[in-house]
């Protein structure tokens, strides 16, 4: 029976006043588990007959999700409920896609029946072989990844209908078992060696490796240590709640596109220097500074608004404070240079006079710009022999993950509409049409 004497907690609400028609609505305001709180402006055009104006979704919150969690200014993330440093610390990057997938982290029989559908889905159709031999061999791997996972529809046509659960699964499990192998033979096709087919016995990133750097001529071990940073590695870059890249295939899939196709798109858009493209730029950018001396010269050109130059691997749109996943970074590259015997790099003592510059400049205080989760990567990826050009198809490999995730939890969301922005039009007001003839 319910209680009538029990009193209800007042909605709470933003008023909106269009001052021109002196016409006022309340907006609820919702709140999640930790965070802002967040106006649902829904009802605001039927009620008002105005849009909102936000590019970039600097204020918008594009949908609601129970899977990762940014605190920018304290440099917080969580994946379901989980710092993300314990995460990087206890867990492997199975473990992790799991309770991001799923919500939980598995216990010993979960893990095992995981690891088991992923291990034994790793093997790409035969005839998408074939289909790696149309790219020329200088392709850029990201331009070979788009390809070959959106063509993937046309090979797993069982697992494409985004309205059967089992389907979207399978798929799912499909794309993370099989993106090491993709990205793996994009690197061997570039270098002109036979491409390695996945080895059951071995992990997840362990495969992986083996993938990249064994050949069919020699026996190869992997190094525990380079297969351990690898995992976490791929860890540190899972999920990142609504960045460019996850929106992208949470709008492509809003349209009930198919997730190969929609996971393609989420690496179209991650390639970008503002977003993945980073870590591959950051070396780039470390090879053209070359030496301590010239750093004053970089850093005067990234102050400079009328250079484009910026200093990659700085900056965040969301972490105005230290991005946690970069002191991880910082660490797991350490242990990596020490393993490979690797004592003062050049690329990483730069990249750390570098980073303490920058800290002490005030340009970048004052606009609280702090290394991100790409500023090391690249100096672990070069160290472990893996050339720069590769370097953003990592990310995309960890990445699917959060990307399958996200796309899910979209999908199975009742407030899920097709994704269709609205736009504030400044070109021309309707005009009379001019035949041909009478057009000077
Ligand atoms: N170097 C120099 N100035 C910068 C930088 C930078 N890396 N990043 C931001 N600024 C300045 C920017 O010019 C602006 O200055 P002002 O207020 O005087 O106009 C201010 O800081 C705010 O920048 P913004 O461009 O409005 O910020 P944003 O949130 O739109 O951009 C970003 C975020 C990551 C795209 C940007 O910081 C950037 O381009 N960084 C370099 C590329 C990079 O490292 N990207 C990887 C991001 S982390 C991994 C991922 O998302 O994939």
């Amino acid at each position: 029976m319910p209680n009538h004497s029990e009193t209800k907690t007042p909605r709470e609400t933003v008023t909106v006043t269009d001052n021109s028609s002196g016409r006022s609505v309340e907006f609820p305001l919702l709140s999640g588990s930790v965070g802002p709180k967040v106006m649902d402006i829904r009802p605001l055009y039927n009620e008002l007959g105005i849009f909102t104006y936000d590019p970039g979704y600097t204020s918008t919150g594009s949908c609601k999700s129970a899977i990762t969690y940014i605190d920018g200014d304290q440099g917080v993330l969580l994946h379901r409920g989980y710092a993300i440093e314990d995460l990087a610390e206890h867990c492997d990057f199975l473990e992790v896609a799991h309770l991001i997938l799923n919500g939980e982290l598995p216990n010993p029989t979960q893990k095992a029946r995981f690891n088991d559908e992923i291990t034994h889905h790793s093997m790409l159709n035969e005839q998408i072989n074939f289909f790696f031999r149309g790219f020329r061999r200088d392709a850029h791997p990201m331009a070979v990844m788009c390809g070959v996972v959106g063509a993937m529809a046309a090979f797993y046509h069982d697992s494409t209908n985004v309205h059967d659960p089992r389907q979207r699964m399978i798929a799912g499990e499909r794309l993370i078992a099989k993106m090491p192998t993709v990205t793996a033979w994009a690197y061997k096709y570039s270098m002109g060696q036979p491409f390695m087919y996945p080895k059951n016995s071995l992990g997840y990133s362990e495969n992986f490796l083996h993938m990249m750097f064994a050949t069919p001529c020699d026996d190869y071990e992997v190094n525990p240590v380079l297969a351990r940073a690898m995992d976490r590695i791929l860890i540190l870059h899972a999920d990142h709640e609504q960045n460019a890249s996850t929106s992208t295939v949470r709008l492509a899939g809003s349209s009930g596109a198919n997730p190969f196709a929609c996971i393609a798109a989420g690496i179209a858009s991650l390639w970008g220097p503002a977003h993945g493209g980073a870590n591959e730029a950051v070396l780039q950018m470390l090879r053209e500074i070359g030496s301590k001396d010239r750093i004053p010269e970089f850093i005067a050109r990234a102050k400079d608004k009328n250079d484009s130059f910026r200093l990659m691997g700085f900056g965040h749109r969301v972490y105005k404070n230290y991005d946690p996943r970069a002191k991880i970074m910082q660490r797991t590259c350490y242990e990596v240079l020490e393993e490979l015997g690797i004592h003062n790099d050049p690329l990483l003592s730069l990249a750390i006079e570098l980073e303490r510059i920058a800290l002490n400049d005030d340009y970048f205080v004052e606009r609280k710009l702090f290394p991100n989760v790409d500023f090391y990567s690249g100096i672990i990826f070069s160290a472990m022999g893996i050339p720069t050009q590769m370097f953003t198809s990592l990310f995309a490999l960890a990445r699917t993950v959060g990307w399958i995730a996200q796309w899910n939890e979209m999908l199975t969301d009742a407030d899920q509409k097709i994704g269709r922005p609205r736009q504030l039009y400044t070109g021309e007001k309707p005009r009379p049409f001019r035949p041909l003839a009478d057009r000077a």
